[in-house]
């Protein structure tokens, strides 16, 4: 059976990641969280403190970004690949809201954009992929046969991610919760070089009401039908 490219975008906290984590599971293919990339770039640059307090030294992560290596390893104990940022498992410490306060600044800048970019397409050459983010379906994968755009409201969208967040015990309030996911969907959908948007051919869902099984099953039919169609 031939295989697909399956690209998932979306605004931050629409369980992007856990749906597509099903349905590479499903499919029996590869999942890649090309959110954790930026993540990971974003903890770089707070080690080498070129971000510290208010100030980000944006030229110097620039010059720095040959020197740094950032990939997946397959966990086969959890069942998915984790970050590793130099050498160093980093999947807990790119996950903190003091990570997600950084990152959407330093996803817009292009020569991070122009290196994760390629990554993932190598990543993606073998098609018999799922991938997530905010750019997959209109960037890396413009002619993947199967696109999602998901959407759901801000207010749900922090509930689930402060959940997430007490869950990893991590002490923060709801309400900046809900701030840091107002202002990573305006920096991500307003950028100048590849802003969150719907790619034309995307099929839109929105789960704010939609349980996750019931969410699995209505993409996991559609990958079928797109597969068949090949
Ligand atoms: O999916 P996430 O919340 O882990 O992504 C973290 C940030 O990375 C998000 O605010 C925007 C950025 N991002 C991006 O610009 N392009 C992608 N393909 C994936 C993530």
């Amino acid at each position: 059976m031939k295989k697909i490219t399956i690209a998932i975008d979306g605004f931050s906290s629409t369980g992007k990641s856990t749906v597509a984590k099903q349905l590479a599971k499903a499919l029996g293919y590869v999942y890649v969280d090309s959110g954790a990339m930026y993540r990971a770039v974003t903890l770089y640059a707070m080690q080498k403190k070129i971000i510290a307090k208010d100030q980000f030294e944006i030229e110097k992560l620039i010059s720095e970004l040959d020197s740094l290596t950032i990939g997946f390893k397959y966990n086969d104990n959890l069942g998915f690949a984790e970050m590793f940022l130099n050498g160093v498992n980093v999947e807990h410490d790119i996950r903190t809201l003091e990570v997600s306060q950084w990152v959407s600044q330093v996803a817009e800048i292009s020569e991070v954009r122009r290196m994760l970019v390629l990554q993932q397409q190598k990543m993606g050459k073998e098609k018999g992929v799922v991938m997530d983010g905010r750019d997959i379906g209109t960037v890396v994968f413009p002619d993947a046969e199967l696109k999602f755009f998901m959407t759901a409201s801000a207010e749900t969208r922090a509930k689930r991610r402060y959940k997430e967040l007490l869950e990893r015990n991590e002490s923060v309030s709801y309400e900046d919760v809900l701030k840091n996911v107002e202002s990573r969907d305006l920096i991500d959908s307003t950028r100048e070089d590849s802003p969150l948007m719907k790619a034309e051919d995307a099929i839109e869902i929105d789960n704010s009401n939609l349980s996750l099984e019931a969410q699995f099953k209505k993409l996991y039919a559609l990958a079928q039908q797109a597969i068949q169609n090949q």
